[in-house]
């Protein structure tokens, strides 16, 4: 007979038993809905071919979110459920390129072409070299690591050697794996570590739509889809990036063992194997003339695309070659770009507008009939000054030929006068205003300058263009504090001068439109962390007429600090490298003008960097090493060890080759740690870093 105790046992027995088989039936479940939903979601999203409805796959994923919901330790960080599962971003974090990220050259001609052409096969020793030509999309690149298999980190092109990380953002492209096919990978003979490159984009539609969104909420509009795509995956908050229905087209792959791949059209049939949208208009040419009949077939044929392209790109198609002739600091010799001219269209203008900048100047702005170039509704031009509208003899009321190019403002080319007659009575002609559109201030054209200003210091247009100057990304950088935002923060006199910028609170924000606490919250983050912004930067932020980036930096690091700057004697200023009369003369205008002093004396009271802090390389102890992160470490995130090893002069790079100095190795490493131990790559834990290190 058996005792109680051991029926009680033998009960629990069954039920553990009975509970860990509907788990791993559950568990079971949820896996075989996820590879379901991923195979769905990559043919609808990367290939453009879905085997099923939406709303079957609505109910696929509703499935799929119910048993996790029950059940959270089924959630994986790779289920599709968790495109939009991380955290806002808590501003920008820098992160280096493994390899930089380089641009193109460009060409814009058939001789230019066949000129490149020539330089590769003199340097192939060939007659004859194949190529790959890819169509050329206009956004923003982008790389993406994966790590065991799994999406790591996404990072944008930035300068090409240091961009920003946007993970989280990245997450929410549907057509981009949140993991690899690994059957693909071993097929391809990949290990699970690699990085792939590509271009985020915005599809025409999308872009319209979040304009007119933006329209409606009285918000900037975005100028063209490439800046709608760069702002939307540097945005903060994942979950509205999400809304905004980002692409991403996938043109490179790189790992360390390219051995198995030959040919750069094998890396593009691999990379759609694992799960990678490509562009599917690519074409293998043998020679550059079939190239070239790429680039005509589809400059006709661009309106077709839902997405803007702005070339083709011309790859050589050997790995070994592409290896062999390597780049230069900027691009690399084995592909260039081939480039369109800008788009036309003929339109109507119905009014011309004056806009009010930054230094007063007024621009004259065409307002056109809207017209859509290149999948993009235009309506507006500049006209740039009085001059160029004379030089146009454009007449209100005038037909006229725009253009796009691949900059962000379209311009008038020309006026069809040919119609003119029958519009004739209509027309009327333009002159510049004599006192300020928006302050009715004075409006002075100095002799000699084509612009005519506004005089007016307190002209509130003046004050909103330098307060967007002032945060915006290159200068101090401010995420959030865009026009709108400006716009009521002046006209609501909360700010009367950059400096006042800093003395914002939330009580007197959260009153404003669009503004809840966590925005304000957020904003305020933003304005303190500009205070730690180089010397160079507040520089730069200024808005001293002629100093630009460039400028700003070599004065910063030639004076060293604000004071002795703004103490400057024009021969001084002469004195720095680029620097000529007319710019000395301007930075010496602008630091004796009484009410410029002011403001200094303001940002210094509100601890801005007016002091060059020394250079981020603290020694160069650890000059030329190249250490490879696998694990994690417990006393450093990556990003911190990172840093601590550049401090020293080295360099962390993303993947383990010949050339990896040390391997540091944290807890649960990866593959890396494995090829360090097969390449004989030295290995370090946690405690040998820090004692090389300190
Ligand atoms: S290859 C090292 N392929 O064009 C090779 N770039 O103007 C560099 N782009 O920064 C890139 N489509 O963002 C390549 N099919 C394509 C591309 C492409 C767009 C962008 C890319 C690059 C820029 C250079």
């Amino acid at each position: 007979m058996q005792s109680a105790a051991s029926c009680a046992c033998l009960r629990r027995l069954l039920r553990n038993n009975f509970v860990k088989r509907s788990q791993q039936q559950l568990h079971k479940e949820t896996e075989r809905l996820r590879e379901q939903i991923r195979r769905h979601e990559h043919r609808y999203y990367a290939l453009d071919d879905p085997e099923i409805s939406d709303a079957e796959f609505d109910r696929l994923m509703e499935r799929l979110k119910a048993l996790e919901t029950q059940d959270a330790s089924l959630i994986r960080p790779d289920s599709p459920t968790q495109r939009v599962g991380g955290k806002p971003r808590e501003g920008v974090t820098q992160a280096a390129h493994s390899t930089p990220l380089l641009s193109l050259d460009n060409t814009y001609s058939q001789q230019e072409l066949l000129e490149f052409d020539r330089r590769v096969r003199e340097g192939a020793g060939k007659d004859r070299v194949e190529y790959v030509a890819e169509l050329k999309m206009d956004g923003m690149s982008m790389t993406v690591l994966y790590e065991r298999g799994l999406l790591r980190r996404a990072v944008t092109r930035g300068d090409g050697a240091v961009g920003e990380e946007v993970t989280e953002n990245a997450r929410t492209i549907r057509s981009l794996p949140l993991s690899l096919n690994r059957s693909a990978l071993a097929k391809a003979k990949l290990g699970p570590d690699l990085e792939v490159r590509g271009e985020v984009i915005l599809g025409s539609k999308a872009f319209e739509r979040i304009n007119a969104e933006r329209e409606r909420q009285g918000l900037a509009k975005f100028a063209n889809p490439r800046n709608a795509a760069a702002g939307s995956i540097r945005m903060l908050e994942p979950s509205v990036v999400a809304e905004r229905r980002l692409d991403f087209f996938c043109y490179g792959l790189l790992v360390d063992a390219r051995a198995p791949l030959a040919e750069h059209r094998q890396a593009l049939g691999t990379l759609s194997a694992l799960g990678f949208k490509v562009n599917p208009h690519w074409r293998h040419c043998r020679d550059i003339e079939q190239a070239l009949e790429f680039c005509r077939e589809w400059e006709a044929k661009r309106e077709s695309l839902p997405y803007e392209i702005d070339g083709v790109v011309i790859k050589v198609n050997s790995i070994a070659l592409q290896s062999e002739m390597g780049a230069t600091a900027k691009a690399p010799r084995w592909a260039v770009a081939y480039k369109y001219a800008a788009r036309q269209a003929v339109t109507r203008v119905h009014q011309i507008e004056v806009q009010v900048g930054r230094t007063g100047a007024l621009t004259p702005v065409a307002l056109l009939e809207p017209v859509s170039l290149g999948g993009v509704t235009v309506s507006r031009a500049t006209l740039h000054n009085e001059d160029e509208v004379r030089r146009l003899g454009l007449k209100i009321g005038d037909a006229v030929v725009v253009e796009r190019g691949g900059d962000v403002i379209p311009k008038v080319v020309r006026v069809e006068t040919a119609g003119r007659a029958k519009h004739g009575g209509k027309l009327r002609d333009f002159r510049m205003p004599s006192r300020c559109p928006v302050c009715e201030g004075r409006v002075v054209r100095e002799e000699g300058e084509v612009a005519s200003r506004c005089v007016n210091a307190n002209c509130p247009a003046k004050l909103k263009e330098s307060i967007l100057h002032f945060a915006s990304r290159k200068m101090m950088n401010i995420d959030g504090l865009g026009e709108a935002l400006v716009d009521q923060l002046v006209d609501g006199k909360l700010l009367r001068n950059v400096a006042d910028i800093y003395q914002l609170r939330e009580e007197s924000l959260i009153h404003l439109e669009r503004m809840g606490r966590k925005s304000a919250e957020n904003l305020l983050g933003e304005i303190e962390k500009s205070r730690e912004n180089s010397l160079e930067r507040v520089v730069f932020a200024l808005g001293i007429r002629f100093v630009g980036e460039r400028t700003a930096s070599l004065l910063a690091g030639h004076f060293g600090s604000m004071d002795k700057l703004a103490s400057a004697a024009q021969e001084e200023l002469e004195a720095v490298p680029e620097v000529g009369p007319k710019v000395a003369a301007s930075i010496c205008n602008f630091f004796r003008e009484p009410q410029n002093q002011k403001l200094i004396e303001r940002l210094r009271a509100e601890r801005l960097q007016f002091e060059q802090k020394s250079k981020a390389v603290k020694s160069a102890r650890l000059a030329g090493a190249t250490f490879v992160l696998t694990g994690e470490l417990k006393s450093y995130t990556r990003e911190e060890a990172k840093q601590k090893i550049e401090q020293e002069g080295g360099r962390v790079t993303g993947s383990v080759s010949k050339k990896t100095d040390y391997v540091v190795a944290g807890s649960d490493p990866g593959s890396k740690l494995e090829k360090a131990r097969a390449l004989g790559v030295k290995i370090l834990d946690e405690a040998q870093l820090d004692s090389l290190l300190q």
